[in-house]
């Protein structure tokens, strides 16, 4: 299969925004946040790659530097083959209609005063050229196949009379309606309510199915990257510290930090003893990571090793990769 996405040490610095204090201090050195610290991994074509992690690893920001909605410190980003990294702006255009991004929050991202029927043709007024009549049967058609029904009832709502589940599945045609190729999807059902999560989950799939898709899908939650990907990436403080198929990972984890995300998925059966402890302690900063394996400092197995250098992610069999020096 051939990749769709390559990404090679990938990084990206926020500088921090010094406050009065800092300002007394003349010479006082600026601080950066590591949001994503040098990270590398493909997406092959119809594949999806989950990205896993706590709240602050980087995951939202990998997504943006895919689609260039941000600009990388450092590394290259390959679309199709093709470097994107440098791409001017109005080169990127015919790319901007193939990846296209679903965020968390379908109320912030649909306005308020724009009807479902325009607010999902939209993207379409700005890469195609269709008259008004077969723009909206365009969109009509593609609301049947996401649910959206009655179509021609729910074409003329406002976003405040829908239901979540509903908001939702128009941020996925509108998502869709310029037919592309990759989507980014950035924990698109964290607010979703529990009834309508496994819904827009199944929803997904099929669209996949579909619309031939490659997917990025971005989580905090195992259980749902459990559902939908073939390949999962797990992200502590702006590094991939384990990377392989769904199986392997969920069958023979190996990072600590894997394990540890892995003991926070509830098991359907309470007899079954866990085996790992939810690490100890917060998520450290980003600003400051602590030196070599970025997760030491909450690792039970942590040797002075680890506080030593960052251990390189490393093949462990099949096609599974971490960086964790124990065997
Ligand atoms: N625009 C920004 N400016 C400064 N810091 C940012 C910005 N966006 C994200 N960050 C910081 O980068 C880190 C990673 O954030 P993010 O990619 O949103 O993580 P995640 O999606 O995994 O929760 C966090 O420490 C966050 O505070
Ligand atoms: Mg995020």
């Amino acid at each position: 299969m051939d990749d769709l996405i390559r990404i090679k040490n990938l990084k990206k610095n926020f500088p921090v925004q010094k406050n009065f204090l800092d300002l007394l201090f003349a010479g006082a050195k600026q601080s950066y946040v590591h949001a994503v610290d040098d990270i590398s991994f493909e997406i092959k074509k119809g594949e999806v790659l989950g990205l896993a992690g706590e709240s602050g690893s980087g995951k939202s920001t990998t997504g943006r530097l895919l689609l260039r909605l941000l600009e990388p410190t450092d590394g290259t980003i390959e679309y199709d083959g093709e470097d994107i990294t440098n791409k001017p702006y109005k080169e990127m255009r015919s790319y901007r209609e193939k990846m296209q991004v679903v965020f968390q929050d379908p109320n912030s991202s649909l306005s308020p005063r724009m009807k479902v029927g325009d607010a999902i043709g939209h993207p379409l007024k700005i890469h195609k050229k269709l008259s008004t009549v077969q723009r909206k049967e365009e969109v009509l058609s593609l609301m049947e196949k996401v649910g959206l029904t009655p179509a021609d009832f729910l074409y003329n709502k406002y976003p405040h009379q829908l239901s979540g589940g509903q908001s939702q599945r128009v941020v996925l045609a509108r998502a869709l309606i310029t037919n592309p190729e990759f989507v980014v999807a950035d924990e698109p059902i964290a607010m979703a309510d529990v009834s309508v999560r496994a819904l827009i989950l199944e929803l997904m799939k099929d669209l996949k199915k579909e619309f031939d898709l490659t997917y990025l899908f971005i989580t905090h939650d195992l259980s749902t990257a459990k559902y939908l990907c073939d390949r999962i990436a797990i992200m502590y403080l702006g590094q991939i510290v384990e990377i392989g198929s769904k199986e392997e990972l969920f069958n023979n984890p190996h990072h600590p930090y894997t394990k540890a995300l892995l003991s926070a998925v509830p098991v359907p059966d309470p007899t079954q003893r866990r085996t790992e402890e939810i690490p100890r302690g917060e998520i450290p900063s980003a600003i400051n990571p602590p030196a070599g394996c970025h997760f030491h400092p909450r690792c039970r197995y942590a040797t002075p090793e680890c506080s030593a250098s960052r251990p390189p992610l490393k093949n462990i069999g099949g096609t599974q990769y971490s960086a964790c020096i124990l065997e």
